[in-house]
């Protein structure tokens, strides 16, 4: 069987400032020195897989700047193949703007740059011939999401989406879908949506699984003291892809997940923060 994971979507470079709270509407604070890290969601799921062991293919775009060159070496750093990643002339690398508070809680809004150019065409044909499981979010252009679901699909691949940010969902998209991943928020937002197998993420509460006809299983989270929780949500995604591509169950993806998930609350940024398996294995005592 392969184990390869494709994932498809955004490259962003984080532009992150430390506050001590968030300010209101219209409020100026003082806050750290700028940092700028390698972000997006979909390179941060690629990274969390790769540093962890997995073989993992970023499709996605990436301006000709100095930030692309931060995104490409920082996934492929993680082992993961970035031939498939696009670098568009004359367009910015994605952006995204990111406070931290002083509970390691965050905002984000995102710039979509080289992530918004990125279409159907930017597919490769045979992309998905070795995949076992395909990793999708909604940061790029949802034509582009829904053609590698077609494809994927077509050529039976797992499809695992993730609904972040969330927004309006095509019932195609869902029908596509293999594997559900979301926040309380947004399964709440989204209602009854059919998809068989589902992962609801709850934060510090752990995650539900839903597999099919089974009794839904509540993971619990593993204990942390926040430092940054930016990425974790990826770092996650990240994780599951990896084991249910090496043939895990979906609760036994998510038990594993929920420890990738809170090793990266422990560290500021979102790749910078994700866990090799030794360093796994030592933060767990496993
Ligand atoms: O989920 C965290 C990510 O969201 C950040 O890295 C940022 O780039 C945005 O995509």
């Amino acid at each position: 069987m392969t184990d390869t994971i494709v994932i498809v979507g955004s490259l962003n470079a984080d532009l992150v400032v430390r506050t001590e709270r968030f300010p209101q509407p219209g409020e100026t604070l003082h806050g750290s020195d700028l940092a700028t890290l390698p972000g997006g969601k979909s390179a941060n799921q690629a990274v969390a897989a790769g540093r962890l062991g997995g073989t993992v293919r970023m499709v996605g775009a990436v301006g000709d700047d100095g930030n692309g060159t931060l995104l490409r070496d920082s996934v492929a750093a993680s082992g993961a193949d970035t031939t498939h990643v696009v670098v568009r002339p004359d367009t910015a690398t994605g952006t995204a703007v990111i406070t931290v508070d002083g509970r390691g809680e965050n905002t984000i809004v995102i710039s979509g740059g080289a992530n918004a150019t990125f279409s159907p065409a930017d597919l490769p044909a045979d992309v998905f011939h070795d995949a076992a499981v395909l990793g999708l979010c909604l940061e790029v252009p949802m034509d582009a999401v829904l053609a590698a679901a077609r494809a994927a699909h077509a050529a039976g691949v797992t499809v695992l989406t993730n609904l972040s940010p969330f927004g309006a969902v095509p019932p195609e998209l869902l029908e596509l879908t293999d594997v559900l991943l979301v926040n309380e928020h947004e399964a709440a937002a989204l209602g009854d949506h059919g998809v068989q197998r589902s992962i609801v993420t709850r934060g510090g509460d752990g995650s539900v699984v839903h597999d099919g006809d089974a009794q839904p299983v509540e993971v619990p989270a593993v204990p942390v003291d926040a430092v940054d929780t930016t990425g974790c949500g990826d770092a996650f995604m990240g994780a599951v892809a990896l084991r249910l591509a090496a043939g895990d169950s979906l609760v036994e993806a998510a038990r594993f997940a929920a420890g990738v998930g809170a090793y990266a609350a422990t560290g500021a940024g979102a790749q910078a923060s994700y866990p090799t398996t030794a360093q796994l294995e030592a933060f767990l005592g496993t």
